[in-house]
């Protein structure tokens, strides 16, 4: 009984839809945690004259390739409509207009099939990812770092998040882009300015040369600061001799810039897992499981920071789960399990339910100065 059960259960398939900054995604993903399809459409080439995503670029681009997506995600998957069981759109937090788009076409679906809708916070979609692809059980701690957020979390439960700290100014991939813009690279910064961290030839030399501040190491609180970081970057860029900077030079201040980067997040992950065994401490019962630390969003995917939050763990006993790197930025399949997360709890929402440009992890969070729509 109890299996037939289960192979029902597992049959469920949601329909993710991701549109709230420059991926349009669309995935189907089973309730076993199978990844059906997952079509990620960047729209890397459409913004990279600007320097960065243009939101009325995006929420067109969103507009003009979505339905194709979804048609080929069914198909990807070999489903059609009636076998969805749920419908998952990003209804935010991020840019308006494509989230707009993406929750409007989630709930026409819905409505024209009779299906249920689940408006997904976009966050939870990146906290959550490591359910679906590692299996892991509450309580976890989550580094979340992405183009628009910085934020570290102890997720408790589905919706129960408690946010440890947050960024004051700039979200880290946002350092990481301007930083990468200043130093005469593409967008997107973070995957260019690692490339070009990879080329340094004396790392030691490196950071000699181009020393850079390290904001907040060693405070009480968990919170992250990166502007500083950011204006001394361009500082050295200033002092530099005018024109295109040199290979080398690019590379010495990438290398720095990423050492600085990994040395912030080791202190600030070290604080905050303090914090995370006060609340969940050592001795208790489901300390028989070591702890866990999370880290995912878009900067997830730097080796570099992969491997000093690796030996962190190692020293603080815990495990480490840093999820495949094509689930790291954005897309439909971490939308599509936070569907298969609510709709196992029963948590649907109405087709009236609104789309939210900010929408925090943790409402009960205090407020910061200067983090706005990042916190
Ligand atoms: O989560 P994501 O795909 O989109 C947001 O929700 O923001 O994150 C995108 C961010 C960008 O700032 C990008 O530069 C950064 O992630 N990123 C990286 C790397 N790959 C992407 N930053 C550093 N190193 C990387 N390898
Ligand atoms: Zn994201």
């Amino acid at each position: 009984m109890e299996n037939k059960m289960e192979s029902h259960i597992s049959k469920k398939l949601v329909l993710g839809i991701e549109t709230s900054c420059d991926e349009t995604s669309a995935a189907i993903v089973r309730s076993d945690g199978t990844i059906l399809s997952n079509l990620v459409l960047s729209q890397l080439s459409e913004h990279e004259a600007f320097g960065g995503v243009v939101p009325e670029i995006a929420a067109r681009a969103h507009l003009d390739h979505l339905d194709r997506l979804i048609r080929g995600a069914l198909e990807g998957a070999e489903v059609d409509f009636h076998d969805l069981s749920a419908v998952a759109a990003t209804c935010g937090p991020g840019l308006i207009g494509g989230v707009m788009v993406g929750m409007m076409a989630g709930k026409a679906i819905a409505s024209a099939h009779k299906l249920p809708f689940i408006a997904v916070n976009h966050l939870e979609g990146h906290v959550l990812t490591p359910r679906l692809t590692d299996k892991i059980e509450f309580p976890y701690l989550v580094l979340l770092v992405s183009g628009g957020h910085t934020q570290i979390l102890v997720a408790d439960g589905v919706g129960q998040y408690r946010r440890l700290g947050t960024t004051l100014d700039d979200a880290l991939g946002e350092c990481f882009d301007k930083s990468a813009k200043l130093m005469g690279l593409g967008y997107p910064g973070g995957p260019n300015l690692e490339k070009m961290a990879d080329q340094c030839a004396d790392g030691q030399a490196a950071i000699r040369r181009f020393p850079l501040p390290r904001p907040m190491l060693g405070r009480e609180e968990c919170d992250f600061s990166f502007s500083g970081l950011k204006t001394a970057v361009r500082n050295h860029v200033e002092k530099l001799p005018s024109g295109d900077l040199s290979p080398q030079d690019i590379a010495d201040l990438a290398y720095a810039f990423q050492m600085t980067v990994g040395e912030i997040l080791k202190d600030r992950c070290a604080r905050s897992i303090e914090e995370f065994f006060r609340i969940y401490p050592q001795s208790s019962h489901f300390a028989a499981k070591p702890a866990k630390l999370v880290v995912c969003g878009g900067v997830a995917a730097n080796k570099h920071i992969r491997d000093v939050l690796q030996g962190l763990t190692k020293t603080a006993k815990m495990d480490f789960i840093a999820p495949p790197l094509e689930l790291c930025s954005d897309n439909g399949a971490m939308i599509a399990w936070v569907g298969v997360e609510k709709l196992a709890l029963g948590e649907l929402d109405g087709l009236d339910v609104a789309a939210r440009p900010r929408w925090p992890l943790d409402p009960n969070a205090e407020k910061k100065i200067g983090a706005g729509v990042k916190a």
